[in-house]
């Protein structure tokens, strides 16, 4: 499939799909604290998700037994929330999460602090939360895909993080993963031309030491191999003739 270019009416869709999905994310924030489940988080998500007028899209893609993924610490995405996960001060936990709405797809991800967090993991928080816009500054038309794969690359380079290869950001709208596939680590080749109207969700994946990653025996649960903190950020994007805009964040990110 190539990469899709939305008419009005479906920016319109991707638009209302997004900005409730940016309110489920405002409310899911509120709620992480040291002694809820993993497993609760999922079903205040669901249930969010409903109230928004949203289907939620994870549940049941290729068998994802969650509306939402909660992936703590060394966990790097696709965490399975659980009744005996219980988050805990210090913690860092990545909320990934979708809806369909009126046939559109959106996601995003955000990583929270638990209470105090050393100055170490915050710092890896942010420079993963930034570099999502260092990649957005060049998400506009006329500009190339791997534009913007170089420029978070090069932001988060410095730092001495492992960014996350094995899995990358997607197009999206009509399916959850559309083309194209958008890695975060530097390309050589340019990819394909950016063009208004096509809908990208950017998520960098990032971890404080190596950027390989193992999958737990639960199939899903990706962690960094060395057990070190991971951070994930992710927003749904629309390409236009002007700034990007990104569709998923709209009072808090
Ligand atoms: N947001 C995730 C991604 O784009 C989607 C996870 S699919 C699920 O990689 F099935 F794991 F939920
Ligand atoms: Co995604």
């Amino acid at each position: 499939m190539a990469i899709t270019i939305k008419s009005p009416r479906e920016i319109e869709l991707m638009r209302e799909s997004c900005r409730r999905l940016s309110l489920v994310h405002d409310e899911l924030a509120k709620i992480i604290r040291p002694g809820i489940s993993t497993k609760e988080i999922d079903r205040v998500c669901i249930e969010l998700i409903r109230g928004y007028g949203g289907t939620p899209n994870f549940l049941h893609y290729h068998g994802y037994p969650a509306s939402v993924c909660v992936s703590v610490n060394e966990e790097v995405v696709h965490g399975i929330p659980r009744e005996d996960h219980i988050i805990k001060e210090g913690d860092i936990v990545s909320l990934d999460t979708g809806m369909i709405y009126q046939g559109y797809h959106s996601d995003a991800a955000r990583t929270h602090a638990v209470g105090q967090i050393s100055a170490e993991a915050q710092k890896l928080i942010d420079v993963t939360r930034q570099s999502f816009f260092e990649g957005i500054k060049m998400a506009r038309a006329g500009k190339h895909l791997h534009d913007i794969s170089n420029a978070i690359a090069a932001y988060v380079t410095p730092f001495g993080y492992g960014i996350v290869r094995d899995l990358v950001g997607h197009g999206i709208g009509k399916e959850l993963h559309e083309q194209p596939q958008i890695p975060n680590y530097a390309q050589r080749r340019r990819g394909p031309k950016l063009r208004a109207g096509m809908t990208l969700a950017i998520e960098p994946m990032i971890n404080m030491g190596t950027s390989d990653v193992e999958w737990l025996d639960d199939e899903w649960t990706v962690i960094s191999a060395d057990h070190s903190l991971s951070a994930h950020y992710e927003n749904t994007v629309l390409i236009t003739d002007g700034e990007p805009e990104i569709l998923t964040l709209r009072s808090t990110g």
